[in-house]
């Protein structure tokens, strides 16, 4: 009993995390928030892929393994709409003791509605509608919350603010294939056998080329004008299979992914470049290249007949 009261107090005494390495601290980090230091105080462990325990009395150090599901990235956590934060401004102070307690684990978080909502300054996204979408979609499911998607530690508000449309596509894509290309994310939240993308579209033609020039909303939300990205995501059965709503004049693109462009006049080329200039959609718009051809064609017929014509002319005369 005593011993272990000893034993016990010891390692409250010498059992120690060592300090957090400065070196991986970037000045940029500091430009956007005040509380740099004060995190390293958690990345020394969640920002690496191994941490330390030590043993100040016996100057032993034992090295462990951390989960890499709880690693998270410098860079991106400082370049994240969220930059300015503090890990403890969302998290319980709790984890300031490791190992964690139980009931920080348990803790409800935050939902962006709770620092979002009714707040004029940040109006121009529609947070409310957004909510009312998501508790319309497929993944109103237990524990399914906007931070699945919206990922606490790197999320940035993507295509509001790109010039990029592929780039912008390859993000918000990448933010479904995180559970829809990785089972281990996809059975925390379902019990459902997993689905095989590919498999599921093999009724669409060139897939890489599409998955890489039209992002997995287009066709799995319904349209919505309030807001810039629609967020019902909707049962399969009723997900865009006809090719022609894209592949034509008044493509759905022009109210989804090229929605921000059309409304802001940012052509940046993309919309005239690909969706109207492609030679398959037919009169949508004029292709130079395909003009010149056509002119050529034209010339030599003319040419073709004029020549006719003259033989025939002089055939006749003899
Ligand atoms: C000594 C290293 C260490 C430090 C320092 C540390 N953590 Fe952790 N943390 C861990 C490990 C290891 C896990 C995963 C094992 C576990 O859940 O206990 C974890 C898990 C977590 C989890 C996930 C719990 C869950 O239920 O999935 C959160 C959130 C977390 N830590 C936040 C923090 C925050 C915030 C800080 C700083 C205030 C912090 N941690 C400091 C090592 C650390
Ligand atoms: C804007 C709020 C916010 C900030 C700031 C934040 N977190 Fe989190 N964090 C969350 C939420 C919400 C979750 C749960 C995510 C989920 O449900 O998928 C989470 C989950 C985690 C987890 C569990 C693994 C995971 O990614 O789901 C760890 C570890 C963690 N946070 C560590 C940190 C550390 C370290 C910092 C500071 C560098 C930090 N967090 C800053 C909101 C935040
Ligand atoms: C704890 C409060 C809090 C929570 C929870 C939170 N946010 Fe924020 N968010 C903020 C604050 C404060 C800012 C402004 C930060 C700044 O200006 O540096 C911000 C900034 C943003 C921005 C950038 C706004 C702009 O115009 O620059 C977006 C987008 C955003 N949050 C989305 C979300 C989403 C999506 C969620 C939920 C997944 C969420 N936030 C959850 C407090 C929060
Ligand atoms: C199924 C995935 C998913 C879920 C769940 C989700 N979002 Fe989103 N959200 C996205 C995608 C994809 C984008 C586009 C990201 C980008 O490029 O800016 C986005 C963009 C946003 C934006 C920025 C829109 C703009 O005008 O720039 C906000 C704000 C937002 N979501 C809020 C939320 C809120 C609030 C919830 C929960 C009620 C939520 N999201 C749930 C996928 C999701
Ligand atoms: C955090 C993990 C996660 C993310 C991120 C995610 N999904 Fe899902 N998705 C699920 C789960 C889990 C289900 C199965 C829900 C259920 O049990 O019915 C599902 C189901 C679906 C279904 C099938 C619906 C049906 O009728 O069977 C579609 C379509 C879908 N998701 C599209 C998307 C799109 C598009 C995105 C990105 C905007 C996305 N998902 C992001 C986890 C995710
Ligand atoms: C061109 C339109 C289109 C695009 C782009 C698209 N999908 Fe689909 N998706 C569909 C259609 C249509 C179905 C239903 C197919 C069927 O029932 O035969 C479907 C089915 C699904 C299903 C359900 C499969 C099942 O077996 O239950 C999931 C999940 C899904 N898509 C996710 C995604 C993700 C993630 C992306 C982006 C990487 C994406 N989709 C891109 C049209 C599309
Ligand atoms: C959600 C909108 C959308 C739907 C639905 C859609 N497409 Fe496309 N498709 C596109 C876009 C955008 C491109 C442009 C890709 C590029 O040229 O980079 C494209 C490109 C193509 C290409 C050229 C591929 C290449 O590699 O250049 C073909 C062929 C095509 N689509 C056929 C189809 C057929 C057939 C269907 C119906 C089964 C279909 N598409 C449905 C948006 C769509």
């Amino acid at each position: 009993m005593i011993a272990g009261i000893l034993l016990a107090a010891c390692i409250m005494t010498f059992a120690q995390i060592p300090e957090a390495d400065t070196s991986r601290i970037k000045s940029s980090y500091y430009e956007v928030n005040d509380f740099v230091e004060e995190n390293e105080n958690c990345l020394k462990c969640h920002g690496e892929v191994k941490y330390a325990l030590e043993d100040t009395l016996f100057g032993r150090v034992l090295t462990q393994y951390m989960c890499p599901a709880d690693i998270l990235d410098r860079d991106a956590f400082y370049t994240g709409v969220h930059r300015a934060f503090s890990c403890t401004d969302c998290h319980s102070y709790d984890y300031e003791t490791f190992p964690h307690p139980l009931e920080a684990r348990l803790e409800e978080m935050y939902t962006c509605l709770d620092c979002h909502g009714y707040d004029e300054n940040f109006a121009h996204y529609n947070f409310e509608v957004i909510q009312e979408e998501f508790e319309a979609s497929i993944h109103n499911i237990d524990e399914f919350s906007c931070w699945k998607c919206h990922d606490p530690h790197s999320y940035r508000a993507f295509i509001r603010n790109s010039q990029d449309i592929e780039e912008a596509v390859r993000y918000d894509n990448n933010m479904c294939l995180n559970c829809h290309s990785n089972f281990d994310r996809f059975m925390l939240l379902t019990d459902r056998e997993e689905i095989n993308l590919v498999e599921s579209h093999d009724w669409l033609p060139n897939q890489v080329s599409h998955f890489s020039s039209v992002r997995c909303i287009e066709c799995h939300t319904e349209i919505n004008d309030t807001i810039l990205v629609a967020h019902k995501i909707l049962p399969r059965e009723e997900a865009v299979k006809k090719c022609t709503e894209c592949h034509s004049r008044n493509s759905r693109l022009m109210q989804t992914l090229y929605k921000f462009e059309v409304k802001e006049g940012r052509k940046g080329g993309f919309v005239n470049g690909v969706i109207l200039n492609d030679a398959y959609v037919i009169g949508a718009n004029q292709n130079d290249f395909l003009n010149w051809i056509s002119l050529l064609v034209f010339g030599l017929t003319l040419v073709v007949i004029l020549f006719h014509t003259v033989l025939r002319i002089r055939n006749n005369k003899n």
